[in-house]
């Protein structure tokens, strides 16, 4: 993906100063053991460089297969990383790499998406010997919810709800981006196109936002009535899903969570009709029912055409997110709070997790706000 990986990632160096500025201001991570489940693209890079450079070990495994740069993970290997992480790996790799990263001994964990928490947590209930984790990170909206369900063997810091990363990555960055790439993929703009964008959370509001500015007619469907009043105080059509996906030109599913676009929505959706994702997981849409009712055919790259009953569908890189695995994602600068914030978030589970009892905690004002 990268023309000249060594100039792109000066350059992402170079604009991310709070990014340089939080690493500095680490302590001495000698003796740490972190184990970060995390997107390995180019923009993670100056982070963990960064740990390497204060005598942190890391152990690298990835939340999100389709999103992996094996350049990058290359790169970090080489500057001292231990990985098992590569682009489009198989489910069963994937999950050998939760237990190759526990097995690893890690003391902190660093999570978007809270597999290796969950791993560990399945490992305790089956009486599998775990290693002692002092502390944790969570950054993800999707890891939070299945955090939720469990009791953690340890603290875990919960940053993706701070006003630093909800209100500005996930309500600001994802939907332009997701938008960027659509034109960048399809060659496609937006105009006189009908959006339905399903979810209505921090991302959501951005990916409606933003398709409003790029021309398109806006649609939001959500289940929560909170949101779905919030959706329509913010001047949204709030539309059932069952009907809008019969007008949609493009779907845009925001939620995280499993089987949204089911195969009689499929079934449903007009010739032509554009669908992707920027949720955690590809399993917000009824892909298997496509693989397996549809003849396939891929007319431009990441654009997976689906001919389904007469009708083709274009399911944007196949389901996964979209942003990120098609696209760069953030920009540099948006990204550099993000990573800065993460970084911050490090020092703090290393300086006071050992003195917090076990639990899910929201990462408190004075560990993050000299970020910025
Ligand atoms: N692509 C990216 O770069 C990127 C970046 C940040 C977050 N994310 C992911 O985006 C997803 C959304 O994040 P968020 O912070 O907005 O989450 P959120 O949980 O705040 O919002 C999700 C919303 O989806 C709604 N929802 C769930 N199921 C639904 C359904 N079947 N129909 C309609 N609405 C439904 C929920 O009620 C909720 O309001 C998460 O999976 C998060 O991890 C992606």
């Amino acid at each position: 993906m990268y023309q000249d990986f060594q100039a792109e990632l000066a350059w992402a160096r170079l604009h991310m100063p709070r990014t340089q500025k939080s690493i500095a201001a680490l302590p001495n991570l000698t003796g740490v053991r972190l184990a970060c489940n995390m997107h390995l693209d180019l923009k993670m890079a100056p982070l963990v460089e960064g740990l390497l450079s204060r005598g942190c070990e890391v152990f690298l495994t990835t939340c999100n297969p389709t999103t992996v740069q094996d350049d990058v993970v290359a790169h970090l290997v080489k500057k001292g990383a231990v990985a098992h992480a590569w682009r489009d790996m198989t489910n069963d790799d994937w999950s050998v790499s939760f237990d190759e990263a526990l097995a690893w001994q890690p003391t902190h964990l660093c999570e978007m998406g809270a597999d290796l928490t969950t791993r560990l947590h399945e490992n305790v209930q089956k009486g599998k010997a775990v290693p002692t984790i002092t502390a944790g990170l969570e950054a993800t909206g999707s890891g939070i919810n299945r955090l939720n369900g469990m009791t953690p063997h340890y603290p875990i810091f919960n940053w993706d709800d701070l006003p630093v990363k909800e209100g500005l990555h996930n309500r600001h960055m994802v939907g332009l981006s997701a938008w960027q790439t659509f034109f960048q993929t399809t060659h496609l703009t937006l105009h006189e196109k009908h959006v339905v964008v399903i979810g209505y959370g921090l991302v959501g509001q951005g990916v409606a936002a933003s398709a409003k500015a790029f021309g398109a007619q806006v649609s939001v469907a959500e289940l929560d009535p909170a949101r779905a009043l919030q959706a329509k105080y913010d001047g949204w059509p709030v539309v059932s899903l069952h009907n809008a996906v019969k007008t949609a030109d493009v779907i845009a599913t925001a939620t995280g969570a499993y089987g949204v676009v089911s195969a009689a929505h499929l079934d449903a959706m007009q010739d032509g009709t554009f669908i992707l994702n920027v949720g955690h997981v590809a399993q917000e849409i009824d892909v298997p029912y496509l693989k397996e009712n549809a003849s396939h055919s891929l007319p431009m790259p990441y654009v997976n055409a689906y001919s389904l009953n007469g009708k083709t569908l274009f399911l944007l890189a196949d389901g996964s997110m979209f942003n990120l695995t098609a696209g760069y994602g953030d920009s540099l600068n948006a990204f550099d709070v993000t990573l800065a914030v993460m970084a911050e978030g490090i020092g703090h589970i290393v300086k006071q997790g050992a003195h917090c009892e076990k639990g899910l905690y929201l990462l408190p004002e004075d560990a993050w706000k000299s970020a910025l």
